[in-house]
């Protein structure tokens, strides 16, 4: 059966995409529908490429029992908007910044918003918590399993 194939995406791919990575992981693993799905992430911003993921976001999801294991690295457009089905952006600047890299309508039709996927929260973005404090990563991992749940429900209807 062909995999469905997810792309998550942020700014540095440190902190918001690596985690909604390994929490959307985690929901396929639960359901036992793993072998259905391919599930990356990278970053918009290659600055950090190469390193793992943000040593506070890593904290904060080992207490919640995921772990951050993806290694940064950069949105490449050609084989990116090539092999994934969804790509998923964090924020609007993240999603601007797909928008622009589009090489076609086809392209920009795979583009959506982890908080088109919301159930319980009202937020239109995933907050940046990179500058912030321990409530900003709580804050990404209570949104991320709950519109992770909301992106799983829509792909099963
Ligand atoms: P992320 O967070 O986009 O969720 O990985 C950030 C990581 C790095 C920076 C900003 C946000 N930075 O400015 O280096």
């Amino acid at each position: 059966m062909k995999k469905t194939k997810i792309l998550f995406v942020c700014l540095g791919n440190i902190c918001r995409s690596p985690s909604a990575e390994a929490v959307f992981k985690k929901i396929i693993k639960d359901k036992g529908v793993e072998e259905l799905f391919e599930v990356d992430s990278a970053g918009t911003y290659a600055y950090h490429a190469g390193e793992p993921a943000d040593a506070r976001m890593r904290k904060h999801a080992e207490k919640r029992a995921y772990q951050l294991t993806s290694i940064s690295r950069p949105f490449h457009p050609p084989v990116d908007f090539d092999k994934f089905d969804m790509i998923v952006a964090m924020d609007k600047d993240n999603l601007r910044e797909l928008r622009q890299m589009a090489r076609h309508a086809e392209d920009e039709k795979k583009l959506c918003m982890m908080t088109d996927f919301s159930r319980a929260f009202s937020y239109d973005h995933i907050p940046d918590p990179y500058y912030g404090g321990d409530a900003g990563f709580e804050l990404v991992l209570d949104l991320l399993e709950d519109a992770g749940e909301g992106l799983y429900r829509s792909l099963k209807n």
